[in-house]
């Protein structure tokens, strides 16, 4: 037998028993006549001692031990002679009478501590030794309980979980796919799953009526904090419901992830519709953390003579509460930051409310102080608040704005990670015009395109307008949002034939393309089709918001880079020319 207990497990119950342990060393000391040796594994860390005087020659070995070797230590449980209150098993030590070294390690190239000397790039090129390491462990089995409470929960609602594959066609719709060529179909490709999207709709035309799935999803897109190209999807779908049963069910199961991981009893989500939520907070995921909520300007601060709002098609501004002290160098630089490219705005006025109730702004020459009261009494500013006014092209100055918005809730102190504010944003535009998004491919611009996805039903009474007016058809789409990310987007689908190719229709596909790429789909419709609806939830992210990350590469075991390179297996690698001409596949040179 290797061990008898693990390094968490020893306490003063124990004392008197001979036990084994296996673990990792953490740390030697020594110390007079005495070898300490912290001895590591996922549970705990356990002191094992080594007398001189008692064994010399053991002793001798024990001290000569190098970090992160692993061992296998038998002795007997002692108390230790001073306490460590920061050790669960503090208490107590091990004396131990022999041991074996399994494995002797070389030097890690970084420190295997909570705070390492490791630099990003090296921790990820050894991201196994990484996870040996408590912030990551812990994050790894925080992603454990989630996963283990969402399949309990799905189960007890009489969800299934069924697997769905993952070599499928490639469709011309979402982000780019990640193909893989056929060997016994030259010149054919599979793509990897997006999404099971088809495939689950596919599952309620079969009568499962309530399918979840947590399955790896692939999109080759560009890579932020909180996109990796394969993630996780808590996937699900459900027949014979309404917008409101897939919310109520899924506000649910969060509530009950919130519970049973963190404690935290939620309020029910609030929701808001797109249109409410692009105007108040110039964003289709409003951090609800903070109010600080835009108010067009327009009607005060126009015609009186400044040409930049004169001329502008938007001017909009924030107050942010106690915010007038800012100094006039703290001005500057935000002027500076919101004139970033990433934020690109035109520049940046702003109008302080003194203690004394007077005003002073950037564009005195233009505005007196009754124009700043009109301006305050509209905005509900108080002194010793700061009013940041934008202007400029709508989209462009709304999402600058609400970036600037979001920079002012940091820097305020008003976004905790310990605080958490859900939100559900309903009534998408079930279309947007694309005029040249560089995540889409070539083709995709230069027409309309499904926001979520083409199988989202259009409201009822918007229906007519696809023929009219595409863009102001509404979507029965909604998107769960927490502290201003997207954490889960899902809608209520087409299930009738006729209306789906009316949407393939609008989306620009020939009626043989939209059969050649959908055409199971289609069929599928016109063979009892209950009506359905469902929702995926990143789980990577639902990971991340709960243990505080920044990143989501923290709470994946193995993560890509944000070049998408896995630097621990140099993934993505070439491929000899052998394979490649299995593949019939040439490689540009
Ligand atoms: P959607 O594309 O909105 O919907 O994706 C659902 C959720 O998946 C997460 N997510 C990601 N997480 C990490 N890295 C990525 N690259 C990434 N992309 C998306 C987000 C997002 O909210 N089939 C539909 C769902 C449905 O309609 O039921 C879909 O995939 O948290």
């Amino acid at each position: 037998m290797y061990r008898t207990h693990t390094c968490g497990a020893l306490n003063t119950e124990h004392i008197g028993n001979t036990v084994k342990l296996c673990g990792w060393v953490q740390r030697v000391r020594r110390l007079g006549g005495m070898v300490f040796i912290d001895l590591r594994d996922r549970y705990g860390i356990t002191q094992l001692a080594f007398n001189e005087a008692l064994n010399s020659s053991l002793c001798k070995a024990a001290s000569e031990l190098t970090r992160e070797s692993v061992i296998c230590a038998e002795g007997l449980v002692i108390e230790r002679e001073r306490h460590n209150t920061q050790l669960v098993t503090g208490q107590i030590e091990l004396q131990v009478r022999a041991f074996e070294l399994i494995n002797a390690a070389q030097t890690p190239p970084f420190t295997i501590e909570d705070d390492t000397d490791g630099g990003e790039e090296l921790r990820m090129q050894y991201r196994y030794l990484d996870l040996r390491r408590n912030p990551l462990r812990q994050k790894i089995e925080l992603r454990h309980r989630i996963t283990i409470a969402v399949r309990n929960f799905m189960n007890q609602l009489g969800f299934l979980e069924i697997e769905t594959p993952v070599l499928i066609k490639s469709t011309p719709e979402g982000a780019r796919d990640f193909v893989v060529p056929s060997r016994m179909h030259s010149g054919q490709f599979y793509a990897l799953p997006q999404s099971p999207q088809t495939f689950k709709q596919l599952l309620m035309v079969s009568g499962f009526d309530k399918y979840f799935q947590i399955v790896k999803c692939f999109r080759d897109e560009d890579l932020r904090a909180d996109r990796q190209p394969e993630f996780t999807q808590i996937d699900c779908e459900m027949s014979f419901v309404t917008q409101d049963d897939i919310i109520t069910t899924f506000e649910s199961l969060v509530q009950h992830l919130f519970f049973t991981i963190k404690q935290i009893q939620l309020e029910p989500f609030i929701r808001m519709d797109y249109a409410k939520a692009m105007s108040l907070y110039g964003n289709d995921k409003p951090d609800m953390r903070f109010d600080m909520l835009i108010h067009d300007l327009k009607p005060y601060l126009c015609g009186k003579g400044f040409s930049i709002f004169d001329t502008s098609e938007y001017v909009s501004a924030i107050c942010v509460s106690g915010a007038a002290a800012f100094t006039r160098k703290q001005l500057d630089e935000l002027n500076d930051w919101v004139k970033r490219p990433q934020i690109g705005a035109q520049g940046l006025a702003y109008c302080r409310i003194l203690e004394d109730a007077s005003f002073k702004s950037s564009v005195d020459k233009f505005y007196n102080s009754s124009d700043w009261q009109n301006v305050a009494t509209f905005m509900k500013a108080q002194a010793g608040d700061l009013i940041l006014i934008l202007a400029g092209p709508k989209e462009q100055t709304q999402k600058a704005l609400s970036e600037l918005r979001l920079e002012m809730g940091t820097r305020m102190g008003l976004r905790s990670n310990s605080t958490f504010s859900c939100l559900w944003v309903t009534d998408f535009p079930l279309l947007e015009w694309n005029s040249g998004d560089p995540n889409l491919p070539e083709s995709y611009r230069g027409r309309w395109h499904a926001k979520h996805h083409p199988f989202t039903s259009p409201k009822s009474e918007d229906i007519p307008l696809l023929k009219t007016n595409p863009g102001d058809v509404r979507a029965n789409a909604y998107d769960l949002v927490i502290n201003g990310v997207e954490i889960g987007g899902g809608s209520i689908r087409i299930h009738d034939a006729a209306l789906q190719k009316q949407m393939f229709e609008t989306l620009g596909f020939s009626a043989e393309v939209a059969e050649q790429q959908f055409g199971f789909l289609m069929h599928a419709f016109t063979y009892g089709a209950p009506p359905h609806g469902g929702i995926a939830f990143g789980l990577d992210r639902l990971c991340a918001l709960f243990s505080g990350s920044e990143s989501i590469r923290d709470v994946i075991a193995f993560p890509k880079n944000n070049s998408g390179r896995d630097l621990m297996i140099e993934a993505p690698s070439i491929i000899s020319a052998e394979q490649l001409n299995e593949l019939d596949l040439k490689i540009k040179s």
